[in-house]
């Protein structure tokens, strides 16, 4: 295929607006897949497990289309798009590897919180945009009051925006014409030496890591000797092919095109994604590559049976593999033994991944609360502390900190005018600063004004390369919410509360701590809007706070694992709510426990835990066999997720769930 005839590009939209059901309908309409292969709702690309499961993508997947025009050929290369923002590394790196984006738009529910986000990132990286409505089938679209939005935010010419529903299908026709007519072909010479733009990895059980590669310049082919200008390692090329949408080898990869290339790296950190790859004893000069993912939010994993601990971090080493952004370290707890501290992109990737090692490795683990990088700042030295157990007591003087940051965001929360109170009281209960707001809809001037203010923040905040670093903004709407927190089935459109797409709406901005962020914030944004909130953010910096480490006692015995860092001025509350909760979960034992919440040298909760018998069987009535091995059962079931702590047995939700609750 020679270059004129390529196409890479990917679909990009606030999360539910329609990308897997849009890729579906592309692959179906050029026959990559016959119809009866996606059935009704089934999503080709999203193939992890959890993705199906959850209806959100995870993790981008690729796929080679071809598709005639004009009576020419043409290769058209999907990348597909995660679709929420605590994936926006994959996002941006997708995007690296094309020359144009659909900016899909919900008909219903217009311009969301990462609609403006994911714009920018395209934007910067010079992409052709092509914009489209989707959902047009639904009573509730209103595809000219949405164009005229798209018009107002981004500067969008209405006439350039198609109209589809993806899951009719109607219109999708004319959005394969656009990549065709719009989007302009890659640039490549096939004589220049070889140059591999590496944007991806897979992990294959048989043949190791499996690169994803667009191929700037030269040709490459099976048996190629190729070298890594980041690792300076040396490979052999064993199969290379392109993604249709399964793996099928071709004979090579020509400039301009995407596809896989096996090679015999065993290790997954060998493919370092924003590496060049190129012909060995041809040094090329790289690209410009990625910055790697950075973790915002930290939880411990460990296993419940201490024994099992290598078996834990082999399963997490293998589900590494697939996912690079996950940082991991060893960490040992006296309550809770070996483990391993894992440094995630947002609390729904963490949710995510926690959900894939409990299914597919079968471990039974315990995942301590979730906590924010913060920096600890001394007279000749600053220390980022990302575990609770290490955070000095910084009232004691002899801890000789100087002073305590944390890391803030820059958030901008989407809703229709009638909730702005509402979301306002919300920001300012979360420790809120620098609020701000301006309208959507009210013409042209404010609205675009908002817009640019939010693409500059992220320039400003990360110079060197904006559209990789401006650090996971998390928008979520009312069914990420779901997805992160109680892991409900998804959302389906016709199940999402019709939008008042009619009111006008705001667009409210703000700094916020993270810690605030991570625990209660979506679902409290999600009910106090009724559900019309979308929700982004991004890296905001760090800045100097009035923060203290709180400590738990179970009998007089502090419990590392469940230690935490709180704002001063929550501390009282934070410690009243932990206690109770806690005295809620744990299970009475056979001993009158007390639970304590300390800061410093201080307790400032206590509840008592009063003794129980331990036979469960004891108070059922007459002996009923059946009934008796059912609670015995039970009684085991719920051993299984239980933590014995020095003499006090805790289960999973003492350490995790507790924040969630409520
Ligand atoms: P993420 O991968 O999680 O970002 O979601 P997505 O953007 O890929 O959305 P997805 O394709 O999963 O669609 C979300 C929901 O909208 C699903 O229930 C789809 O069936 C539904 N949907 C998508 N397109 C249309 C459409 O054109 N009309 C209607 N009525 N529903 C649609």
């Amino acid at each position: 295929f020679p270059c004129d005839v390529i196409r890479n590009f990917s679909i990009i939209a606030h999360i539910d607006h329609g990308k897997s059901t849009l890729a579906d309908r592309l692959l179906e309409l050029t026959g990559t897949i016959s119809k009866k292969s996606t059935g009704t709702n089934q999503q080709v690309l999203d193939k992890l497990k959890v993705e199906r499961e959850r209806g959100i993508t995870v993790k981008a997947q690729t796929a080679s289309m071809l598709h005639t025009a004009n009576g020419k050929a043409h290769l058209l290369n999907l990348i597909d798009t995660p679709g929420h923002v605590d994936f926006a590394w994959e996002v941006s790196r997708s995007l690296a590897a094309c020359q144009g984006a659909l900016l899909l738009v919900d008909a219903t529910q217009g311009v969301q919180a990462q609609s403006i986000s994911v714009f920018h990132v395209a934007k910067e990286r010079g992409l052709t945009i092509i914009p489209v409505l989707n959902k047009i089938d639904l009573p509730a679209s209103q595809p000219e009051r949405i164009a005229a939005q798209l018009q107002s935010t981004f500067g969008i010419d209405p006439s350039d925006v198609l109209q589809i529903s993806a899951k009719t299908g109607k219109g999708v026709e004319h959005v394969l014409h656009a990549i065709i007519e719009r989007i302009p072909p890659p640039h490549g010479n096939a004589d220049e030496p070889l140059k591999a733009f590496l944007f991806d990895s897979l992990y294959d059980r048989y043949r190791g890591v499996i690169s994803l590669v667009r191929i700037q310049d030269g040709v490459l082919r099976k048996g190629d000797k190729i070298a890594s200008c980041h690792t300076r390692k040396k490979y052999e090329v064993t199969e290379v092919g392109v993604m249709y949408p399964e793996e099928v080898p071709t004979a090579s990869l020509q400039p301009g095109q995407v596809g896989y290339i096996a090679c015999n790296m065993k290790e997954s950190s060998e493919a370092h994604i924003g590496d060049t790859l190129h012909r060995l004893g041809v040094p090329v000069d790289p690209m410009p590559g990625f910055q790697p993912a950075k973790a915002m939010v930290y939880a411990g994993v460990f296993p419940v049976d201490s024994n099992d601990f290598i078996k834990l971090e082999e399963s997490i080493k293998r589900l590494t593999l697939t996912d690079r952004s996950v940082t991991v370290q060893r960490e040992s707890s006296s309550a809770l033994g070996q483990g391993c501290r894992l440094g995630f992109l947002g609390t729904l990737h963490m949710d995510v991944f926690r959900q894939r090692l409990e299914d597919e490795y079968d471990a039974s683990i315990i995942v301590t609360a979730p906590t924010v990088p913060y920096k600890v700042v001394y007279k000749d030295r600053t220390v980022l502390v990302s575990n609770p157990t290490e955070f000095p007591d910084v009232s004691d003087t002899a801890s000789k900190v100087k002073e305590v940051q944390e890391p803030v965001v820059k958030a901008s929360i989407i809703v229709p005018e009638e909730y702005l109170g509402e979301m306002m009281d919300l920001c300012f209960s979360h420790r809120a600063e620098d609020l701000d707001h301006r309208y959507l809809d009210a013409g042209a001037a404010s609205a675009s004004s908002a817009s640019t203010s939010s693409a500059s923040t992220s320039t400003a905040s990360t110079p060197s390369n904006p559209p990789n670093s401006s650090t996971a903004p998390i928008p979520t709407t009312h069914t990420t919410a779901d997805a992160t927190v109680d892991a409900s089935p998804p959302a389906t459109a016709n199940a999402t509360p019709a939008p008042t797409s009619s009111a006008p709406r705001a667009i409210l901005t703000c700094t916020i701590p993270l810690s605030e962020i991570v625990t209660d914030f979506f679902d409290q944004l999600k009910s106090r809007s009724s559900g019309y909130a979308s929700f982004d953010y991004e890296d905001g910096g760090y800045k100097t706070s009035d923060l203290a480490k709180m400590v738990f006692l179970l009998n007089s015995k502090p419990v590392d694992a469940l230690a935490l860092i709180v704002h001063r001025s929550a501390q009282q509350h934070v410690g009243r709510t932990w206690v109770k909760k806690l005295h809620k979960v744990i299970p009475r034992q056979l001993f009158e426990v007390p639970i304590q919440a300390a800061v410093g040298k201080k307790i400032i909760a206590r509840e008592t835990l009063s003794a129980m018998r331990a036979d469960v069987t004891a108070g059922l009535y007459g002996g009923h066999y059946e009934r008796k091995m059912k609670h015995l059962e039970n009684q085991k079931a719920s051993k299984r997720r239980m933590k014995r702590v020095g003499s006090v047995e805790l289960p999973q939700e003492a350490f995790f769930d507790v924040l969630s609750t409520g």
